[in-house]
């Protein structure tokens, strides 16, 4: 295996304040989430308590929030400390445009999120990051569980040689794809951009691979048969190496905040026929850049 470089962004275990304001970060893995506890995100935070949430999540990428009883607007207070809110890509009529329902029963034939992706990457500007806060899991009480990997360290694992090679290249996202043999709702227009394959964190500078399965169509600079072939290797790469993945394991009012710039996620679906329910609310981001 090739040497990789772990985060070079110090970690946050404890940061002890006198006036009861601290909180503790217990991260999930050495590479990637955490645990944030003693924090009630129905209260405003303090600007301190921010900023070292901020610092936790550059780190950590992934961070889990316990015990959160929110209403919609505890949710988005949170998810507006990190930027304007993202509105939803094709939201449901009468809907609120910022919030995403997560939800699944005995009549759903699929799951938003059922595999290995980052959200609306097509998106010239794709989000910064999602916060998902479930209130219901499967009645079985366990299954639902949420994966994801860290992108950074999955381009850090790549041979000198193939990091050379995907230097320079850009691919296709395209907003249609997801959207394969269903019909998108009217009047949504269907996104498609060119991103760079490998990219920088806009906050860290650091580099991580930029493709994934729901959205990207091709490599732009290589032939159909090149792309298919490369990006079905980088995919493997994702889904097989197990150091890259965290697990969250959800309760209700659990709340988790993830790095949409560095992180894939795939929510698994292996709790058919139970339900599972949630709200999503999604934070601005900027166009990846290499
Ligand atoms: C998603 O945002 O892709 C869904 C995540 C989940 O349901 O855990």
């Amino acid at each position: 295996m090739e040497q990789f470089a772990l985060d070079a962004i110090e970690r946050l275990t404890t940061r002890p304040r006198e006036d009861g304001t601290s909180f503790t970060v217990d991260p999930l893995t050495p590479v990637l989430g955490a645990e944030v506890s003693g924090l009630d995100l129905t209260k405003e935070l303090t600007p301190e308590q921010t900023a070292d949430i901020k610092r936790a999540f550059l780190a950590h990428h992934v961070l889990v929030f316990r015990d959160q009883q929110l209403t919609d607007e505890d949710h988005k207070r949170f998810a507006a400390l990190f930027g304007p809110l993202h509105p939803v890509a094709a939201p449901v009529d009468g809907s609120d445009p910022y919030i995403l329902e997560i939800s699944a029963d005995k009549d759903s034939r699929a799951v938003a999120g059922n595999g290995w992706h980052a959200d609306g990457t097509a998106d010239a500007e794709p989000s910064l990051g999602s916060m998902l806060h479930l209130t219901r899991i499967p009645e079985a009480g366990s299954g639902g569980d949420t994966l994801f990997a860290n992108m950074h360290l999955a381009y850090d694992m790549l041979s000198p040689a193939m990091k050379t090679f995907l230097e320079g290249l850009t691919a296709v996202h395209d907003g249609a794809l997801p959207w394969k043999g269903q019909t998108p709702p009217a009047g949504y227009e269907i996104p498609r951009n060119e991103h760079p394959v490998v990219v920088r964190h806009p906050e860290t500078g650091r580099k991580l691979l930029f493709v994934n399965g729901p959205y990207t169509s091709h490599i732009v600079q290589l032939s159909r048969g090149e792309s298919d072939a490369v990006l079905e290797m980088l995919y493997a790469h994702i889904a097989r190496t197990h150091l890259l993945h965290c697990r969250v394991r959800w309760q209700p009012g659990t709340l988790v905040f993830w790095d949409n710039r560095c992180v894939q996620h795939h929510a698994v679906w292996d709790y058919y026929p139970h339900s599972r329910y949630g709200r999503r609310i999604a934070v601005d981001g900027t166009r990846p850049t290499a």
